[in-house]
């Protein structure tokens, strides 16, 4: 039982040493409170401050998209070999496993498919984030977009005001409508204007020219989109190139659930983002991997 008797005074380990106080590994994420960097730092390796990030949450937008139709044969062993994966909240209680201990970028904003018009959307109960636990919270940035620029800048607001108050960081994605030019001049307004409005990171796609254009100019970290399938040794090509100039990590879904070797392409898209591999290298890591099936 504690009683005044047995409380000692230390004996005054660490007088005269100032206390430490780390900084922080992410880009403009120093200011941030406690919660919200626990929850990027499981997102972004500490120790390369990067990411490879998973993506399979096209089914919203699409339907059963190629390599998703049967997401508990495709996706769930992909898993762990990912530092996160993002999908929807029907995904999430439907086919992944509570177990599998990844953070989770939950798609936050919803609406229109493929079939209408894109970015028409709302967003769902900041409740319903915090009871799956979600790390990140995805929301559709359409900057540019002639119907809906104005109500998915307010929908990346009131998700940056939602996630503030419980900690939750928010992912802005930059959804690029087709009559857009993705060049360095669209992609980096496009990716700041996200970082203006609050979001902790922006996902965003490479470009050729000039990328590290986005890269410098956006305060807040950037992962890629990997887009529509490539050859392998082409998917690698670009994630070297982002990440080469700037960017912290890749979100990427069909270049590596489409692939022939999935697994393959999660372990050789990690060689070149943690562990600085050159495309070539890389794809050396895939090959071996194929081959070894
Ligand atoms: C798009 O609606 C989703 O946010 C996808 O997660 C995103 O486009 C990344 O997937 P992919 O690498 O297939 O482009």
């Amino acid at each position: 039982m504690a009683d005044n008797d047995s409380v000692r005074i230390g004996k005054g380990v660490g007088i005269g040493t100032p206390q430490k106080t780390e900084g922080y590994f992410l880009k403009g994420s120093a200011h941030l409170e406690w919660g919200m960097k626990d929850r990027l730092s499981r997102i972004f390796d500490p120790k390369s401050g990067r990411t490879v990030m998973l993506a399979f949450d096209h089914g919203y937008i699409m339907g059963p998209t190629s390599g998703l139709e049967r997401m508990d044969l495709t996706i769930v062993p992909l898993i762990e070999y990912a530092d996160c994966v993002m999908c929807t909240r029907g995904t999430l209680r439907q086919v992944i496993p509570p177990t599998c201990n990844k953070p989770i970028s939950l798609r936050y904003s919803a609406g229109s498919t493929i079939l209408t018009y894109l970015n028409d959307e709302c967003l769902m109960d900041i409740r319903e984030a915090v009871r799956l636990n979600a790390s990140l919270l995805a929301v559709m940035v359409a900057v540019g977009d002639q119907k809906h620029e104005g109500d998915t800048i307010r929908n990346l607001t009131r998700t940056v005001d939602l996630g503030t108050r419980f900690g939750i960081p928010t992912l802005g994605v930059n959804a690029v409508g087709k009559e857009l030019k993705r060049d360095a001049r669209y992609l980096s307004l496009a990716a700041r204007v996200a970082a203006e409005n609050g979001a902790h990171v922006v996902k965003t796609y490479y470009c050729e020219e000039d990328f590290e254009m986005v890269t410098n100019a956006c305060p807040v970290p950037i992962v890629i989109a990997g887009g529509k399938k490539l050859p392998e040794k082409d998917a690698l090509e670009m994630a070297y190139r982002a990440i080469d100039q700037g960017a912290s990590g890749v979100d990427m879904g069909r270049n590596i659930f489409q692939s022939d070797c999935p697994v393959g392409m999660m372990l050789a898209v990690r060689e070149i983002v943690h562990n600085g591999a050159k495309p070539e290298q890389a794809y050396a890591v895939y090959e071996e991997h194929k081959n070894r099936k």
